[in-house]
């Protein structure tokens, strides 16, 4: 018989689609197994304001296809000092709640497991960001979502490149991952790609300038992860115009529109899997895991290993933009 009788969910750090599909989910499961829910509002710093959403069955009704975040979403400074956290603490207990489901990213859980750990609290993680930078699972709720708005984007530069012949920089979100940097460049076709994880080779840069872009002249695409570190589309771009001013150099920065719109049916079914395995994970009285998903089975994963190890590239990707360019 488990100990918990109400839960609280929250979603914090970056939004990212499929956040609403996972509340969904998580909520509807509390309610299955017969536990009350309520939601905080603002990620953890609903908890400090004493911000809680009642939630039952209707609160989640036609959700699964929205973006963004029903229980909005923030980075709580307050939170990262043990002062708010005891607060968040105290307003806890104060609404019974006994348990938690976090969403988000590596931040949501750095601070799960530090309260967790100060208030012996039994907390889950989903993981939902469109970075899909957590290890320990094959994706994260959002990433295909997004790969899925910077292809569509990304097609559309292509006519325009084309038309002109111009060589485009695309700019795509991942502050310290390459993962929606490396999977658009794929599918959308890109003759290039630069990531944070791979220091950028200026010369091979200057060989796909030279034998990739001249010689096809029609158009080149290279794909831009905000964390390369060259700094940045805008700085590539300014030093390739500046060498090569033969070339018709053009920038396009994707930004926040990478975050929104209805999450995919891969990212709807992800939630609804993740949302259900979080809550029977504390129901069977486990803490300070995220769940995740490994060759499609869900698994369970140490906050401590999620965040200790840093996933990697897969290095059979990176070669196949070098091959497909050819
Ligand atoms: O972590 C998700 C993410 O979208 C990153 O890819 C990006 O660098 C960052 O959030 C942007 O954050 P903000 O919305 O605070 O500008």
């Amino acid at each position: 018989m488990s100990r918990i009788n109400k839960i609280c969910v929250l979603t914090s750090g970056g939004d990212s689609p499929g956040m609403n599909a996972a509340v969904r989910a998580v909520v509807r499961t509390a309610i299955y197994h017969k536990l009350e829910i309520v939601g905080s509002m603002q990620g953890y710093q609903g908890l400090i304001n004493n911000e809680f959403m009642k939630m039952n069955s209707s609160t989640v009704s036609g959700i699964i296809h929205l973006g963004g975040t029903i229980l909005k979403s923030a980075r709580s400074p307050q939170f990262r000092t043990p002062e708010g956290r005891k607060l968040a603490h105290d307003n806890l207990v104060k609404n019974k709640v006994d348990a938690m489901v976090v969403i988000g990213g590596d931040g949501t859980f750095t601070g799960a497991r530090i309260f967790g750990q100060e208030f012996n609290m039994p907390i889950v993680g989903i993981p939902g960001t469109i970075d899909n930078d957590l290890f320990g699972t094959d994706y994260t709720i959002g990433y295909d979502t997004a790969s899925n708005t910077v292809i569509e984007a990304v097609d559309k530069i292509r006519d325009t490149a084309t038309a002109h012949s111009r060589l485009f920089f695309i700019e795509v979100m991942g502050r310290d991952a390459g993962f929606l940097a490396l999977r658009s460049a794929i599918a959308s076709g890109a003759e290039a790609v630069m990531v944070p994880e791979v220091k950028t080779d200026h010369q091979k840069l200057e060989v796909f300038l030279k034998n990739g872009f001249k010689k096809k002249k029609t158009s080149s695409i290279v794909i831009v992860s905000e964390g390369e570190d060259v700094g940045g589309a805008i700085n590539i771009a300014k030093k390739v115009a500046d060498e090569h001013p033969e070339y018709d150099v053009r920038v396009s920065i994707l930004g926040h529109l990478q975050r929104g719109g209805s999450p995919s049916a891969f990212d709807r079914v992800l939630a609804s899997r993740l949302g259900v395995a979080a809550v029977e994970a504390l129901i069977d009285d486990q803490k300070s895991i995220m769940v995740g998903v490994v060759n499609r089975e869900v698994v369970h994963v140490p906050f401590n290993q999620a965040l200790k190890n840093k996933k990697k590239l897969n290095p059979a990707l990176l070669n196949l933009i070098e091959i497909l360019s050819a």
